[in-house]
């Protein structure tokens, strides 16, 4: 999906060692379509050559504010009244507290300042001391407070050989950043609670069983509502995926541990989509030691009793949150699926075939809801996603 089509996006460059970083950036910005214009500090220079920048933009890269290629020798107006937003990154203690005091004493600066509408993004990358600094940090309070939009910085070793904060961003968590920036913030200020993936339910210490279910679903979702300015939490069975940038993933195994850790946050929380597979039952007389197949001939005989239905109990609260559910089925979708909402009791479910959606990339969903039905053409997961969440924006507003 070549979701950045159409944005024009003005990197900056200043001085540091994580400049190398960027040339990464740029081209998987590029991959989702997006064209890329690079502008570098001087210090930028001694870090990562123009000529690396440009080959991967495959556009000019403008450091020199003399430079004449620019019609009206005006490129600090001109490459940001073209842009969509403008990302400073690596960006420099020094090129930090240039912005926050309006300096404009070379391309970059100055382009900064007469960006008019233009959005700005800041990714700090800076030695944790100088991070700690009261002035840098005075400087972020100002950029702030003049609706510059700050990303990170991260925690962990530095080039300088200490641990801390100050760190910049890996590149897929600032392309992450960078896709957010560009969808509406329909669910500001909401607590989104999603459960994910199958349950594994024990049989002996090696053993369990599962229901098919790759997560891909649940984790597009968490994207896509944290991406909507959502805080997110997701309650996920065992996949293997890595949580989404900024989303807080609480992993669990069986269906009673989801119960726990949904049922403890579903109070706190605005909106309860519950996406995953759970199993409908776990074994009672589950064996603390592996079962050994030449014990005995029989084969073991396993007990079940039901697992609690965690959509089912969060819709029950007395106050709950705006609750999704999701039906698989593999036959009769539209009226299962309706029954299905109808005895949970829940506002919202999405319904789609087991056979077509398990494991695939691109899904297929039917959206259920007091007045009827509505069938969605297929389009990736992520695609869904992000409509599911503008559905379920619209129903939240009172
Ligand atoms: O398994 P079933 O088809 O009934 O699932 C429908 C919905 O209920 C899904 O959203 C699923 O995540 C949820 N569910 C649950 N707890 C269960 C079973 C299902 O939350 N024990």
């Amino acid at each position: 999906m070549r979701e950045l089509t159409q944005k024009n996006l003005v990197f900056g460059l200043t001085g540091g060692v994580a400049c190398y970083k960027i040339a990464e950036l740029v081209r998987r910005t590029k991959d989702l379509g997006a064209s890329v214009d690079v502008v570098m500090t001087s210090a930028a220079e001694q870090f990562i050559t123009p000529v690396t920048m440009q080959a991967l933009s495959g556009r000019p890269v403008f450091s020199n504010i003399w430079d004449s290629r620019p019609n009206d020798n005006m490129a600090h107006i001109q490459l940001s009244r073209q842009a969509d937003a403008i990302l400073i990154a690596p960006a420099s203690t020094d090129f930090i507290a240039k912005l926050a005091h309006g300096f404009a004493d070379d391309l970059l600066s100055t382009l900064c300042v007469a960006r008019g509408n233009c959005p700005l993004l800041v990714a700090p990358a800076m030695n944790r001391e100088m991070w700690a600094h009261p002035a840098t940090q005075r400087n972020i309070q100002q950029l702030r407070e003049d609706g510059v939009i700050i990303l990170g910085p991260g925690h962990g070793d530095q080039a300088c050989g200490e641990f801390g904060d100050g760190r910049m961003l890996e590149p897929d968590q600032l392309l992450s950043e960078i896709r957010a920036f560009f969808q509406p913030k329909l669910l500001k200020g909401k607590k989104v609670l999603i459960t994910a993936g199958p349950t594994s339910e024990a049989i002996d210490p090696v053993r369990v069983i599962t229901n098919r279910s790759s997560g891909k679903m649940g984790y597009a979702l968490a994207q896509a509502a944290r991406e909507a300015g959502a805080e997110v939490e997701l309650v996920s069975g065992p996949v293997n995926l890595a949580a989404p940038y900024a989303v807080q993933r609480i992993s669990v195994e069986s269906a009673r541990d989801m119960h726990k850790a949904v049922m403890q946050r579903a109070p706190h929380s605005d909106v309860f989509i519950a996406v995953a597979a759970v199993a409908d039952w776990y074994v009672t007389n589950a064996s603390d030691q592996k079962l050994k197949k030449n014990q005995t001939q029989d084969s073991p005989q396993l007990e079940f009793a039901p697992n609690p239905d965690i959509l089912a109990e969060v819709a029950a609260l007395a106050d709950r949150p705006f609750c999704v559910g999701f039906a698989a089925e593999t036959e009769q979708l539209l009226s299962f699926a309706e029954a299905k909402r109808r005895r949970k009791n829940i506002p919202l479910l999405v319904g789609n075939l087991a056979q077509r959606a398990m494991h695939a990339d691109d899904t297929e969903l039917v959206i259920f809801d007091e007045q009827g039905h509505d069938a969605w053409p297929a389009t990736d997961k992520l695609t869904a996603a992000r409509k599911l969440i503008q559905r379920i924006a619209l129903q939240l507003e009172p």
